[in-house]
């Protein structure tokens, strides 16, 4: 039985364990890690099988897989430790690889150590249809995000450009760019551009499109995507999960499909 051990006890992480301890995920969940050990405590409270709280390089050589469910900076710390140990590492905090160079040699340490790297679709669809597009040549990458104000607020490039957001009474473009810069400016929409960007054409040649809208409470997220295959588009309505909104829904259920995906014999979709 796979052995999964989970850095990050917050929303997603949270719902991991339990869809282990629920056994959706056929798997054993053999200890978790954050660093405020108050959320490891308050998630094994939410578990029928607890298990252990484990400093990292235990966590690490007691599991098949780690799964990131933390922070960029997390990524950064764990990530190399548990390649070299020959562990598979599932990421979601893949914001982190805009990094330069961080996932060239977090590749080569997986492949040096005959390991792997997973990257769950997240907070988005459509990476299945964009990476088999990618097998021929791809033209164009769109993005296009629609979002409350109240989910902009705070992004670097609201402050540079002294944007007010309660100003806008409807729907309006407010950035376009290339994924290099909407990441820049928004990192909240940073995983979401990474994933876009890595299955695809890359940071520079995907484009980005920013709207809000007063109207909506949902985060929309729209993907098109042109080639030698023809084009598709597909449109994501997502809602909040209830421990985090900024974190959707839907990026929980993709780790968790992730990991199903693993331990069971059949895989559906590219
Ligand atoms: N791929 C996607 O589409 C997608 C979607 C949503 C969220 N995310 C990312 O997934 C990550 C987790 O999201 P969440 O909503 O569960 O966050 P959360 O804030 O609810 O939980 C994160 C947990 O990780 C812990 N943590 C943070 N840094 C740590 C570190 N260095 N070491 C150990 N523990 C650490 C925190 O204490 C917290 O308990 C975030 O980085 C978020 O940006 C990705």
């Amino acid at each position: 039985m796979l052995k999964i051990g989970v850095i990050g006890c917050g929303t997603i992480g949270k719902e991991i364990c339990k869809a282990i301890d629920s056994k959706r995920i056929n798997a054993q969940l053999v200890g978790v890690h954050d660093k405020t050990a108050e959320n490891c405590e308050r998630l094994l409270e939410e578990l029928d099988n607890k298990p252990e709280i484990l400093p990292p390089s235990e966590l690490i050589s007691k599991a098949d897989i780690i799964v990131e469910s933390a922070s960029q900076a997390a990524v950064r710390e764990f990530g190399h430790m548990v390649l070299e140990a020959g562990k598979d590492l599932m990421v979601m905090s893949v914001g982190a690889f805009t990094e330069p160079g961080l996932l060239g040699r977090f590749k080569k340490i997986a492949s040096d150590n005959h390991c792997k790297i997973y990257i769950p679709s997240g907070a988005i669809a459509g990476l299945d249809g964009l990476k088999s597009s990618s097998m021929a040549a791809l033209d164009k990458v769109t993005l296009t995000t629609t979002k409350n104000p109240q989910g902009l607020k705070g992004a670097l490039y609201i402050i540079r450009n002294k944007i007010q957001l309660d100003s806008f009474l409807e729907k309006t473009l407010l950035f376009e760019g290339s994924a290099e810069e909407a990441i820049r400016g928004f990192p909240e929409n940073v995983n979401i551009a990474a994933s876009l960007s890595l299955a695809g054409i890359g940071v520079k040649e995907t484009r980005v499109r920013i709207f809000i809208d007063p109207a909506i409470s949902r985060n929309i997220h729209e993907i098109a995507v042109e080639g030698a295959f023809g084009k598709f588009t597909c449109r994501i309505e997502n809602v909040p999960s209830p421990g985090n909104p900024r974190t959707s829904f839907l990026a929980s259920l993709s780790a968790i499909a992730t990991l199903k995906n693993i331990t069971e014999p059949l895989q559906i979709g590219t």
